[in-house]
């Protein structure tokens, strides 16, 4: 099978950037699999789903009708890449990947993105769950005020309002919910390298994680 590099950590670690920056520079394709959580909130959202009902919910993750292409995210064909970036969908996101049925959902579709030369899947469970075979597993940690600074900041870009307090308390639960779940919670997997982004800049992380696969 190709090789894969699983890119796990809490919410706004720079998971999505350094997963992109490394795929980038290896030549590999990206999964993003926050975002097919992030997909399944938004559909639950918009189509009255009850999001209680986790049979209901994961029917909807089952049959999402999901594309990426380039920069987007297409939803049943519209582009949702910035709506689903907010907060509000993160914390239903998050509430919705406790239900096992929804994971179960979601599985196969990750792992379809697996191809050559290779990939760099970015989640909670790539190293755990969906890749255990992956031949680097990095688990990406950065203290909870920078994340909450770099979410905020890429909040702003994308013409959201974000307060700071908010936010911090927001992904404070999001983060104690992801870890504390029965169904694939957060941890390092028990072969996964830990890097600390909190004082590093982007390229400096990139250059880790890439030395890393070169080592
Ligand atoms: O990474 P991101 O913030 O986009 O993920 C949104 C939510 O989706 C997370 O808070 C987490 O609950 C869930 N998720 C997950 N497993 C993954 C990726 C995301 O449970 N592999």
């Amino acid at each position: 099978a190709p090789p894969v590099i699983t890119i796990d950590g809490p919410t706004a670690s720079g998971k999505g950037t350094i997963a992109h920056r490394v795929a980038q520079a290896l030549g590999w394709s990206v999964l993003d699999s926050g975002a097919l959580y992030r997909l399944t909130a938004l559909a639950v959202q918009q189509n009255g789903t009850n999001p209680d009902d986790e049979m209901a919910v994961a029917r909807v993750a089952q049959e999402l009708d999901v594309a990426f292409q380039g920069e987007q995210v297409l939803l049943e064909g519209r582009d949702v890449a910035a709506l689903i970036r907010q907060e509000q969908v993160g914390n239903l996101a998050s509430r919705v990947a406790a239900y096992g049925p929804v994971r179960q959902a979601l599985l196969e579709r990750q792992r379809a993105f697996r191809m050559a030369p290779g990939l760099v899947a970015d989640g909670r469970d790539m190293g755990t769950v969906v890749f255990p075979d992956a031949p680097l597993k990095i688990f990406l940690v950065a203290d909870v005020r920078a994340r909450a600074e770099r979410r905020s900041k890429q909040l702003k870009e994308k013409g959201f309002s974000a307060n700071l307090a908010d936010l911090l308390e927001s992904m404070r639960a999001r983060d104690e919910r992801d870890r504390t779940r029965a169904n694939a919670p957060l941890v390092a997997a028990a072969d996964a390298r830990t890097v600390d982004s909190s004082s590093l800049t982007i390229d400096e992380t990139v250059r880790v994680v890439l030395d890393l696969w070169s080592s």
